[in-house]
């Protein structure tokens, strides 16, 4: 990935994409904020430049805004999925790069396209929705992967308080190989512990702004 520039209306961009999440879907909006902070904190420990880590940062903010598409009683269903409802959810990051696709004709947005659209590919190839497997799985999707997962797993839900970090990071570990990239998940389990704690919910709502 070459170092390029960011265009000013990128942020507003972003905001505008996010500011509709939030008015459909609140609880996406704040776990993509978290997972955009993550992405660039996780893609700085890995070592990527600064413009790679912005591209980490927008598709981490980005990841889930196919999840506008996703009808409410799939969504937010608290019991398991059915075969039907879970096509239809696995469908959110095809969704997410659709909802990109018109800012792709810049670089920058044309790198977030396949990061997002893979951010639910595995190791192993039995991810979604190309059944990508290893190095073919791009790099930035690879790392949303494993700071979606901590989120998902650290969250409160309606229906179960969120894990601690100690049976996330066990749970990180026995996945590596199989659904995450050894590298990054090692990178992950060594440093995410001396990241700031998660801020609070108001400043999450501000990272927007500070990102521009
Ligand atoms: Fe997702």
């Amino acid at each position: 990935m070459a170092w390029g520039d960011i265009p000013d209306w990128a942020y507003d961009s972003v905001h505008a994409l996010l500011q509709s999440l939030h008015a459909v879907e609140p609880t996406t909006y704040q776990h993509c904020l978290r997972v955009g902070e993550y992405c660039k904190k996780l893609s700085a420990d890995v070592g990527l430049n600064e413009f790679e880590q912005k591209v980490a940062e927008f598709s981490g903010l980005l990841h889930d805004i196919g999840k506008i598409g996703i009808e409410k009683e799939v969504l937010l269903k608290p019991s398991k999925l059915d075969p039907r409802e879970l096509d239809i959810m696995r469908n959110h990051s095809v969704i997410s790069e659709q909802i990109i696709q018109p800012l792709g004709a810049h670089p920058f947005f044309n790198q977030i396209l396949p990061a997002v659209r893979g951010h639910h590919e595995r190791l192993d190839g039995e991810g979604y929705p190309d059944k990508l497997a290893g190095e073919a799985i791009p790099l930035i999707s690879r790392i949303i992967l494993v700071v979606d997962t901590y989120d998902a797993m650290a969250e409160n839900r309606v229906y179960r308080k969120g894990l601690p970090d100690d049976i996330i990071y066990s749970e990180i570990k026995r996945c590596t190989g199989t659904q995450f990239d050894p590298q990054i998940a090692k990178v992950f389990l060594e440093n995410h512990a001396r990241w700031k704690p998660t801020q609070d919910q108001e400043t999450l709502h501000n990272i927007i702004k500070k990102v521009a």
